[in-house]
């Protein structure tokens, strides 16, 4: 054997020996080891999370910049309060060398305890790492929902997972498992959409993409679920406002896809803030640990969300005082605080232990969990990261990938006349309030916490009216803002500018806004901006739209108005260039929506309704949306055909293979999202109209046909019964792709 060779097999064996995983045994003699040799203060302080905006040099300003740690409060975090876990940044960004420095510091300082207990440090990384300069941005969530690609979630879950891991950071406060099931919630942008099976899918490609299968490899983090569970439905429609949800309709339509996470082995846990029934989550002994931990066998930690055992008697009032709020807390089964700009948890709960008030059992429980999760990441043999190793942050292979990931998630959703792709000959007037703005594309969690500030902004990426000018030539655009968001600025310069154009593009929407920030009282997009395009509109020219929204605003006044419409959602950093390239043809759209667009401000109806929610009164026989859960349209055609069943009586556990055939009969190469719906006929509890059961995205050349074949089986038609447990029942089922339709029976 050469030298080289040598090495190299050295190397790789060194390698492969220091990042083995340890396996579950061995972890847990670790934890009963070290947890044998712990005091109550150590254990409480493991359960203590601090905001990193705490322990920050302040004067009577605010924040000194740049950034640095408070070597005295970090002392005191660290050696009196023995804080294990510590999160966020505190207004903006830092750079992955101020992320070094601050991790360093801390964890420097963690080593220096008594049992060497390093911290756990976590940070919303919710679509990149938007807290660090430079890291690659993909789509907010309901954009990568929209690609109806999973490989593409996977492969931007581990970029996000690498570059989180280059920042020091192995912790990350994602993905958001909650199923938006009314589109007024502000918090819908962040979720995969309304449909449990394709929030399922996508968040189980994210827990691959971040945790993979050894999670102390120095690409690895934590997820953490967010927010368990039942936020996305509250009865206001405002963020953290009651939710009225029954058990059978907490475990059909919330509880599945942190279900198939934890399954997947997620390490965390995030709380709702809300509360269900009356019942504050942060309080539910049911929900916690009879669902979470014992139901659903979750080994992993539950963190609170921010202050919420406080809130308990601040906001919900269910408690007298912070000490009272503790004890319901710890007792219903939270396992860490992030209490996170104070010490009061920690003092009340050591109190309250010595007391006799929470079980020292409890407290063992929610301390062996977070230390397994701190074992598991291997952040006791390396609990900073080798800085220096991490060449592709940010590099250009991550920024093609957010590239891909972008283009998939842009939704056509009408195209007149095939006016778009757009010929390059044109003149173009580029207005509206979303044209001239990198901080409409990315929306919150990018930079700072509301995304709003454009001194963090991405040197280098477009805007949609920067990459429009690009692509046709500066001497060929005009660009008049029209409105801000809410009222009209120039929309008569708009108009006369429209004279002399030949199309015109209005890129309407929302400004960015983060949790409750983003509530509303009126779904309607602004009228300053639908007075734009209606003025516009009167020039007989045709008007393209292209939405950057992170909810569907109501648009039924001005979509006959316009000649084609383009969905971005928040695209992110890459959203410019990618709307470029659609809109002038160098990418095939093929997003699909993942929510129901509504119509209606009084029709809010998910795709899979009841049939009792359609309005007879009205004569009207579909819940009428602007745009059905699942369209999409491409510069090519899909035909299918051949749609096929391989039995039409299915029993036991038997499959049912469905097959069905799709072609390009259009003239140009395009991805398409082939999906299956599944139409309980007559069940014990009122079926919806139909139910997404399966997809999977296919590219087709012109000509190219392609067969798929979709596989369901007893647990696909099944649902929560009168019990509230699933049942399968005996009877007539369809099952639909596109417009085709198949009905096979079901026998137990
Ligand atoms: C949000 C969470 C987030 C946490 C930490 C809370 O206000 O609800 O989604 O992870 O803050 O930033």
């Amino acid at each position: 054997m050469n030298m080289r060779l040598f090495l190299l097999l050295f190397f790789s064996i060194f390698t492969l020996l220091s990042d083995a995983q340890l396996n579950e045994t061995e972890i847990d003699k670790k934890v009963e080891e070290l947890l044998t040799k712990m005091t109550l203060e150590e254990k409480v302080g493991q359960m203590t999370q601090l905001t990193i905006g705490c322990l920050l040099k302040a004067d009577e300003k605010g924040w000194i910049r740049p950034y640095e740690l408070d070597l005295k409060m970090l002392d005191s975090a660290i050696h009196y309060y023995k804080v294990g876990s510590i999160m966020n940044v505190a207004y903006e960004e830092f750079d992955r060398s101020g992320w070094q420095k601050i991790i360093t510091q801390i964890q420097n300082e963690a080593m220096k305890t008594r049992l060497k207990i390093p911290v756990l440090y976590g940070v919303d990384a919710v679509h990149g790492v938007n807290f660090t300069k430079g890291a690659t941005l993909f789509p907010q969530q309901i954009g990568m929902a929209a690609t109806w690609n999973t490989q593409l979630v996977q492969r931007a879950s581990e970029i996000t997972a690498y570059e989180l891991n280059a920042s020091g950071i192995k912790w990350n406060f994602s993905p958001v498992l909650d199923v938006a099931r009314t589109p007024l919630w502000p918090r819908l942008w962040e979720t995969f959409g309304e449909d449990v099976y394709l929030a399922s899918k996508m968040g189980q490609s994210v827990i691959a993409g971040y945790q993979g299968n050894n999670l102390n490899a120095p690409d690895r983090i934590a997820a953490c679920l967010k927010h368990f569970m039942g936020y996305s439905m509250p009865l206001s429609g405002k963020d953290r406002t009651p939710a009225w949800i029954p058990e059978r309709y907490l475990r059909e339509y919330f509880l599945p896809p942190f279900e198939q996470a934890i399954k997947k082995g997620a390490l965390s846990v995030m709380i709702n803030s809300s509360e269900i029934n009356g019942i504050p989550v942060h309080s539910d002994p049911y929900i916690l640990t009879e669902i979470l931990k014992n139901e659903l066998k979750f080994k992993g930690f539950a963190v609170s969300d921010w202050e919420d055992i406080k809130y308990l008697y601040t906001v919900h009032r269910i408690a007298h005082n912070n000490r009272e709020a503790v004890k319901i807390a710890i007792n219903a089964g939270v396992d860490m605080s992030m209490v996170p700009n104070d010490f009061s948890f920690t003092r009340d709960l050591i109190s309250l232990v010595k007391d006799g008030e929470v079980p020292m059992s409890r407290i063992d429980d929610a301390v062996r969990r977070i230390l397994r999760v701190k074992f598991i990441l291997g952040l006791f043999n390396k609990p900073i990261p080798e800085f220096k190793s991490y060449q592709k942050f940010g590099s250009k292979d991550h920024q093609k990938v957010a590239l891909e990931a972008t283009s998939e998630s842009i939704t056509l959703l009408k195209n007149l006349n095939n006016i778009l792709p757009l010929d390059k000959n044109k003149k173009i007037l580029v207005t509206g309030v979303g044209a001239n703005s990198l901080n409409v594309l990315n929306g919150g969690w990018t930079h700072t916490w509301l995304g709003r500030d454009t001194a963090w902004n991405t040197a280098g990426r477009l805007t949609i009216l920067q990459a429009i000018q690009n692509t046709v030539g500066a001497k060929n655009v005009k660009y008049v803002k029209g409105t801000d968001f809410e009222s009209e600025i120039n929309i008569q310069q708009a108009l006369d500018e429209a004279e002399n154009v030949d199309v015109i593009i209005a890129c309407l929407g929302e400004n960015t806004y983060t949790e409750n920030l983003g509530n509303i009282d009126d779904i309607s997009l602004p009228d300053a901006q639908l007075k734009l395009v209606t003025e516009l509109s009167r020039l007989n020219k045709p008007i393209i739209l292209v939405l950057t929204q992170g909810r569907p605003r109501l648009i039924n006044k001005i979509e006959p108005l316009a000649a084609a419409i383009l969905m971005a959602y928040l695209p992110g950093d890459f959203g410019g260039e990618a709307i470029g390239k659609i809109i002038f043809g160098e990418i095939n759209p093929s997003g699909k929506l993942p929510f129901t667009y509504p119509r209606y401000p009084n029709t809010l109806l998910t795709y899979d309704h009841k049939y009792s929610d359609v309005i007879k009164g009205l004569n009207k026989t579909t819940a009428d949306p602007q745009f059905e859960f699942g369209f999409g349209m491409s510069y090519t055609k899909f035909k299918y055909s051949d749609l096929k069943a391989s039995t039409k009586n299915l029993t036991g556990d038997d499959t049912l293979k469905v097959f069905v055939t799709v072609t390009n009969v259009g003239n140009k190469t395009g991805k398409e999202v082939v999906q299956l719906y599944l139409y309980d006929k007559v069940a014990s509890i009122t079926p919806p109209v139909k139910k997404l059961k399966g997809f999977e995205k296919i590219e087709l050349k012109p000509n190219q046909s392609k067969t798929l074949v979709f596989k369901l089986s007893k647990s696909d038609l099944s649902f929560i019964g009168r019990d509230n447990k699933p049942v399968v029942e005996d009877g007539e089922f369809d099952v639909i792709i596109d417009n085709l339709k198949e009905t096979f029976t079901y026998k137990n």
